[in-house]
């Protein structure tokens, strides 16, 4: 199998770039944060306060989380109910960054990650995948942008649909989630030693997509 990983801060651009190197390879595109996010989702929907590890430990008690891949992409099956387009929300983000630092909840995804890669030809986003989670990945990017650049972004996206934010705050929010997601003490937001960084802050998302099929082309083949 193809294991390819790209990590990196919230709003370089992960999760549409590697959707669309999915398709055009034919992967499956495996978006890890969905995962912390549904789990946050669950917590804000119960109550249950995201940094507090032995509520949360005791609610993953009751949880079944799936993945699934369907036509329409990957869907997060959270207790039977496909929540996979509730989970984008400022809030959420928040929540996941939260929840994401907590040892438990990173041990209690471990697997469920990597057995997607042992079993597909994948391209898979996070933070830590190239670190921890597919150390062993034939292609390991690391993709960066300025902090305004991806609030910028991250803006437009939730505006488009139909959040009232202001820029600033969400410059506030990615320069609080780049902290929290890498200085937590597990699996922190790291550049693996072997990842190639590739930095978006002046790349269109075309380029983005050549410069990183050129990578992956050089490194095996070109194989399709
Ligand atoms: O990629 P995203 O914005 O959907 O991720 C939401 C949060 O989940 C992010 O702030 C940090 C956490 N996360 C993580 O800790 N490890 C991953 N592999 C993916 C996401």
């Amino acid at each position: 199998m193809i294991n390819i990983a790209i990590d990196g801060p919230a709003g370089a651009g992960k999760s549409t770039v590697a959707r669309a190197i999915a398709k055009d390879y034919g992967y499956i595109y495996v978006d890890t944060g969905a995962l912390y996010r549904a789990l946050a989702y669950k917590a804000i929907n119960n109550g249950i306060d995201v940094k507090d590890e032995i509520n949360v430990t005791r609610m993953l008690g009751s949880t079944k989380l799936d993945i699934t891949y369907t036509e329409k992409g990957q869907r997060i099956i959270l207790d039977g109910e496909d929540i996979s387009d509730s989970i984008r929300t400022a809030q959420i983000s928040m929540g996941a960054s939260d929840i994401s630092a907590l040892p438990f909840v990173r041990e209690w995804l471990l697997d469920m990650q990597k057995d997607i890669a042992r079993k597909n030809d994948c391209i898979m986003d996070g933070r830590d995948i190239g670190t921890t989670i597919l150390p062993d990945a034939e292609i390991k990017i690391f993709l960066t942008a300025s902090v305004e650049e991806r609030a910028n972004r991250r803006y437009k996206e939730l505006v488009a649909k139909g959040e009232s934010i202001t820029l600033e705050a969400v410059i506030e929010d990615v320069k609080t989630r780049d902290y929290n997601d890498s200085h937590r003490a597990v699996s922190p937001l790291k550049k693996a030693d072997d990842a190639i960084e590739v930095d978006t802050t002046n790349l269109d998302f075309g380029q983005t997509v050549n410069t990183i099929k050129e990578i992956i082309d050089t490194h095996i083949g070109g194989e399709k």
